[in-house]
């Protein structure tokens, strides 16, 4: 696929297969988000694959999905995310806002899964003190968020926001996103 249909298709997914990530992916992934702009190319972010079973179970205790939902969007039984990718700031090199590098990072991180067909939720919901405690990272490193990895088990639809931006799963268990139509969000020249 192409970036743009990339960017286009990407859906965020919930429901993934028993598939293990291979760690070259894994790794290609962290290494684009190294690629990603930094202000001030100050490069304050981390990462931690997490892809041992013991530790995606304890991980996977922290996290809270699909809010407007749940709990009918949590991931189901064998069709838990088969990685994470856990981002971190350190904040002996940034203290605060490195969230506008985390996010262009996170962004190239789920644009390179996708292009290998590996989906993945971008999760804030995260009890960040237990993650914290379960991977052994150093105080000097905060939590920005928690990316969850594996091959899709589901296929999302976007649909035209009519009245409200809540997502929604259909009698077949499908899940409809709305989007804002680009008409609403464009602007030339002036507002
Ligand atoms: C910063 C950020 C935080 C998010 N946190 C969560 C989360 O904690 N749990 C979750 O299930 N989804 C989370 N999401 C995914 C959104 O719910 C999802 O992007 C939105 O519903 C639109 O769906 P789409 O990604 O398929 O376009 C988050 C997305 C972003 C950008």
């Amino acid at each position: 696929m192409k970036l743009y249909e990339l960017i286009l298709s990407r859906r965020s997914i919930r429901q993934f297969k028993p598939k293990a990530i291979s760690k070259d992916i894994l790794e290609k992934l962290v290494n684009a988000a190294r690629m990603a702009p930094s202000a001030a190319n100050l490069q304050p972010l981390e990462f931690i694959i997490v892809d041992e079973e013991k530790l995606r179970n304890k991980i996977f205790g922290c996290l809270k999905w699909a809010a407007y939902i749940a709990p009918q969007g949590d991931p189901q039984p064998n069709r838990e995310p088969m990685a994470y990718i856990v981002i971190l700031a350190n904040a002996e090199i940034k203290e605060r806002g490195y969230e506008y590098d985390a996010g262009a990072a996170i962004e190239n991180m789920i644009l390179a899964a996708w292009e290998q067909g590996v989906g993945s939720c971008w999760l804030l919901s995260a009890e960040r003190g237990r993650i914290q405690e379960i991977l052994k990272i150093p105080l000097t490193h905060r939590i920005d968020s928690v990316l969850a990895l594996g091959y899709p088990d589901e296929e999302p639809i976007v649909e035209m926001m009519k009245n409200s931006v809540k997502y929604w799963k259909d009698s077949h268990g499908k899940l409809h996103v709305p989007k804002r139509k680009l008409e609403d969000i464009i602007h030339f020249n002036r507002f």
